[in-house]
């Protein structure tokens, strides 16, 4: 590489005085095209610093000519969309559940409303589709812990299972085995049992022992044909749905062992209109009584 500048013979411009192995290069101008594309872009920023929020500064920002900034302009929006649904919304507080579905605009506004804060709060533990998984309730079929009904849903969101609600609804299955209340044999003749009620069993001599102990242990709580009893959340025991899963296993391990899952109570997170949206588009999946 040499420094040394010259007229290149051909072109007649200047080369840079770079070069090599015998290739020089030419010191052509920028494009004129190219360098205003530039001289706009810089005119452009200053512009664009004025009128709008730019430069960070210790605790603030520069807020621009306009003061835009995107959350206000999504406050806005909030605010309008609320607004528009506020008579919606005092509608929604003050109507009978039951009247509720004769009024289209409140029952759409109260689905839609619903089905996205289900999304929002439900989900993770109820499924997307809120079909539920084990321990976590199916919310689309007509099988209910604790009623089915708007009122009974609306109570069970609001006030949660076993929560830490005063009001919480409450009933446990007790841990028959850690407790010491039945023997192994006596918890194995009882899930034959309650499996008799769904399904064909072979050992119908352990099914008749276990019926016994069924109606000693269970039928205060599950009932005295094993349908279940909505007052202490008890699961009908007859239906193929089980809550826990239908292995064996799963079932002695909660009659060994007990269950108490939780749902959290939601009053004081979440405002009463939208658990009553949430309660009636959990009623509206499909399950509702
Ligand atoms: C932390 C997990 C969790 C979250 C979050 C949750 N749930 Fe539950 N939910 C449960 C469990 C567990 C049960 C069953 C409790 C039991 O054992 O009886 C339940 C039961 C229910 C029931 C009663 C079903 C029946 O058969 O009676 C309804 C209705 C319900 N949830 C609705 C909701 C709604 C609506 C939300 C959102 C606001 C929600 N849940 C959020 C865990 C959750
Ligand atoms: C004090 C009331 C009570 C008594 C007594 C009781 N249970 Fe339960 N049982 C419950 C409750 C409540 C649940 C639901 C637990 C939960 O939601 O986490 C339950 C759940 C179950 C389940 C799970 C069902 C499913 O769908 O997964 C089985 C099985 C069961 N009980 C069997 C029995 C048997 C067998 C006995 C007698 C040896 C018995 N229970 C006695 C209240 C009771």
């Amino acid at each position: 590489m040499s420094d040394k500048v010259e007229k290149d013979e051909i072109t007649g411009t200047d080369t840079t005085g770079h070069e090599w192995d015998g290739i020089k290069e030419l010191d052509n101008p920028m494009p004129r095209w190219w360098l205003w594309t530039m001289y706009a872009s810089i005119v452009w920023a200053i512009g664009y610093w004025i009128v709008m929020p730019a430069w960070p500064l210790v605790t603030s920002y520069t807020s621009g000519f306009i003061g835009y900034s995107s959350r206000g302009s999504l406050e806005q929006e909030l605010a309008e969309a609320s607004q528009a649904h506020a008579a919606d919304r005092a509608t929604l507080l003050t109507m009978e559940f039951s009247a509720v579905k004769n009024n289209d605009q409140v029952y759409q506004f109260a689905i839609r409303g619903g089905k996205s804060a289900f999304a929002v709060n439900c989900s993770q533990c109820h499924g997307s589709g809120a079909q539920g998984s084990p321990g976590f309730p199916n919310l689309n079929d007509d099988d209910w812990l604790w009623g089915g009904n708007l009122d009974a849903i609306y109570e069970t969101i609001k006030y949660g299972i076993r929560s830490d609600h005063d009001d919480t609804r409450i009933g446990d299955m007790p841990a028959f085995l850690t407790d010491e209340l039945l023997t192994k044999e006596q918890i194995n003749d009882v899930a034959e049992y309650v499996l008799s009620l769904s399904e064909e069993r072979k050992d119908m001599a352990a099914v008749d022992r276990g019926l016994e102990v069924y109606m000693e242990n269970c039928a205060s709580c599950h009932g005295d044909k094993a349908k279940g009893n909505r007052d202490f959340g008890a699961p009908n025991l007859t239906d193929a749905i089980w809550f826990y899963g239908k292995d064996k296993d799963i079932i002695l391990r909660t009659i060994s062992r007990g269950r108490a899952n939780v749902m959290p109570a939601w009053t004081g997170r979440l405002d009463d209109t939208t658990i009553r949206q949430l309660a009636l588009y959990v009623h509206s999946l499909g399950g509702g009584e």
